[in-house]
């Protein structure tokens, strides 16, 4: 009730003007930057950003909007280090130029994913060789980024979803038995080779060929690389209450109790207007708030509500306006959530652009057009961020 009353006492200006159901495209493009609304809830507001469309003023300066960059795919082993021991930093460094001369952070992202990988480490099957492979890997990138990129994303993806539909079911099966990638028998069952090597598929190599002590390997890694950055694990789909956040909750309470240097868990967030499966705004609340009784940080990393779906476009239009709200609101209320990235800036550039399976339609899951203006709903996120905020828990060592 105080709650309420704080916040209509303190109903002047923006999050009024939004609340009382005022015109929301006109009140987006009154606000001086999302970094600027955030700053007060001592919230990060970030984008993920490619090097390669920074050339592009309009895009730079949407990108200047934020006090946090993730590069999209720059600092992935693949772009990295894309031969054994040869690495490539040019479109990281381009990034983190935009970041320093702004005065914004850098997350990193990513260590240890089976994805976006060279094939030449695909292929390693020594063991030793792997760790060996791994370590040179973090040492040279967290290394030479130490002070710079202030969290990392050390491991990537790395519980097992649900592959599909195989049998014409559109909801996960009861047997869907979430976990480490790689480690089980059957991850690796050769009748089933193409769709287990997938992006999705079950197989890692890391799993596979060191076992689930992978994690903490990386993890320790990384910590003795930049014993001040922090430390993440980030995955999709376990935003929620489900199998797959419940293994992932079990696995970070061990590695917590076990000692391992991990600061946080990113949740990626890439999720829909329509369907929300266990992803109700009231299971990620009840999930952050589980993560944070272990002490963790919570970051929300790759922030995106598509609007593909069946109800009619309006009614998509309102739940993906809400989708955007009550994130924004779970994370200010939360003092262990302390950074929410957008997975990108502008709706044609997204990697979910595409997704729609009806006709021409686009699934529009961010904040900006195709020519970088500000949309209507980045007025309704704008207002949320400041939306009562309850103070963050410290975000530095
Ligand atoms: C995506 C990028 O956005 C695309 O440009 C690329 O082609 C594929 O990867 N989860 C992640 C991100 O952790 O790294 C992915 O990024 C999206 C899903």
């Amino acid at each position: 009730m105080q709650h309420r009353l704080r916040f209509f006492a303190s109903c002047a200006g923006l999050a009024c003007l939004l609340g009382c159901g005022s015109n929301s495209s006109a009140v987006s493009q009154s606000i001086a930057s999302l970094r600027a609304v955030a700053r007060p809830s001592g919230r990060t507001v970030g984008a993920a950003i490619s090097a390669s469309r920074l050339d592009d003023a309009v895009y730079a300066a949407a990108a200047r909007e934020f006090s946090t960059t993730t590069p999209e795919n720059e600092l992935k082993w693949g772009p990295v280090e894309p031969e054994p021991g040869v690495f490539s930093f040019d479109g990281a460094d381009r990034i983190l130029a935009l970041a320093a001369e702004n005065d914004m952070r850098m997350r990193g992202h990513t260590l240890v994913w089976h994805s976006q990988l060279p094939d030449w480490v695909k292929a390693i099957s020594d063991r030793d060789e792997l760790i060996a492979v791994i370590e040179r890997h973090i040492n040279e990138v967290v290394g030479r980024y130490r002070g710079r990129i202030y969290a990392w994303d050390v491991v990537n993806e790395a519980f097992t979803d649900w592959r599909g539909p195989p049998m014409g079911q559109t909801e996960r099966p009861p047997e869907f038995d979430p976990h480490l990638r790689g480690t089980h028998p059957s991850d690796t069952d050769p009748m089933y080779a193409d769709l287990n090597a997938g992006t999705n598929g079950l197989d890692s190599v890391f799993g596979r060929v060191i076992g689930p002590e992978y994690v903490e390997l990386a993890f320790r890694l990384a910590h003795a690389a930049d014993p001040n950055a922090l430390l993440f694990i980030n995955d999709f789909n376990a935003e929620g209450l489900g199998a797959k956040s419940d293994a992932l909750y079990r696995f970070v309470s061990d590695l917590k109790a076990a000692g391992v240097p991990i600061d946080g868990v990113g949740l990626q967030m890439h999720i829909s207007a329509e369907t929300m499966g266990d992803r109700t705004t009231a299971n990620i609340v009840q999930n952050m708030q589980r993560l944070a009784d272990l002490g963790l940080q919570i970051h929300i990393t790759e922030f995106d509500v598509s609007l593909c779906g069946t109800l009619s476009l309006e009614e998509r239009r309102t739940l993906q306006t809400n989708r955007w709200r009550e994130i924004a609101e779970a994370c200010v209320n939360q003092p262990a959530c302390t950074a929410i990235t957008t997975w990108g800036i502008a709706d044609p550039n997204s990697w979910r652009d595409r997704e729609c399976s009806v006709g021409a339609e686009r699934s529009e899951p961010l904040l900006f057009d195709l020519n970088y203006q500000r949309k209507p709903v980045y007025g309704t996120f704008a207002a949320a961020l400041q939306h009562d905020p309850v103070p963050a828990a410290a975000t530095q060592h």
